[in-house]
């Protein structure tokens, strides 16, 4: 049972916790809205998504930092800790679509975001199924714990989109680049191909960021960039890392002006 409408479907989905079951609700919920099968609806989102007996969830501080590409299990490490971070992306969407249902925002909004979730079911499938390759399975490592954290931010849209797609979605452009040309020096092409496909996506997952952050900023009468450096400050802890991907950022049409001041502003001493 999938929902009746969209945000019943969305709910449904954060409410899975295997991921397989996850993932395939997700493409069945998205396949039916972009049908036209189903209705806009309303949905409360639950506090926390479900979760897998696995991974173990661990504070972000027992982590390891540095991986070592050049071994089949620092890269494992590596696909492991970004399929986690994809897993936890497909529910940061759907939240998105459950807990603003009620918020008069216009189909064109639900359909990025459908389009999104959608895009995240694929990139931890794609992720997942090269662990498995590499005789190791989503969940054979413990995973990051703050990640949902981010979702704290979920009473106000310009918050949520400021801090997941604006901040840590364009962090991922900014890292990924290096990752990608890591792994291929160490000869990993398959796994660095999967990177880059998942790279391409994320600029359209920024850019969506950005044009329904504009849309609610301008809703309220508030200037974005402002809104922004208020909203950041306001709600992720320390400074944007340099150095950016400019071209990246620029291709998802984030103006420098949005993260130039922050990085500055907060630069480690
Ligand atoms: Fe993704
Ligand atoms: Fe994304």
């Amino acid at each position: 049972m999938i929902g009746k409408t969209l945000a019943a479907g969305a709910a449904a989905v954060l409410g899975a916790a295997e991921p397989a079951r996850k993932v395939a609700m997700s493409r069945a919920v998205a396949a039916r809205w972009r049908r036209g099968e189903i209705e806009m609806g309303r949905a409360v989102a639950p506090a926390r998504p479900a979760r897998p007996e696995r991974p173990l969830l661990r504070p972000p501080r027992d982590m390891p930092k540095r991986r070592n590409f050049g071994s089949p299990a620092g890269r494992i490490a590596l696909l492991h800790a970004l399929a986690h971070i994809e897993f936890n992306a497909i529910d940061l969407a759907w939240d998105l679509v459950a807990r603003f249902s009620n918020a008069g925002l216009p189909r064109a909004f639900f359909d990025d975001w459908v389009a999104v979730a959608s895009e995240e079911a694929g990139h931890f499938c794609l992720l997942s199924r090269r662990l498995e390759m590499l005789e190791s399975f989503y969940g054979a490592l413990p995973a990051h714990d703050g990640l949902w954290e981010a979702a704290a931010t979920a009473h106000d849209l310009v918050a949520r989109l400021a801090v997941v797609p604006l901040v840590l979605e364009a962090r991922g452009l900014d890292v990924t680049p290096e990752m990608i040309r890591r792994l291929e020096r160490a000869g990993d092409c398959d796994s660095a191909a999967i990177l880059d496909r998942i790279y391409q996506d994320e600029i359209g997952h920024v850019a969506a960021g950005l044009r329904w952050f504009e849309f609610a900023c301008r809703a309220r009468g508030d200037d974005p960039v402002a809104a922004f450096h208020a909203n950041v400050r306001q709600y992720f802890t320390g400074a944007l890392k340099p150095p950016f991907n400019r071209a990246a950022r620029d291709q998802a049409g984030i103006a420098p002006a949005y993260y130039e001041t922050l990085a500055c502003a907060a630069a480690p001493f």
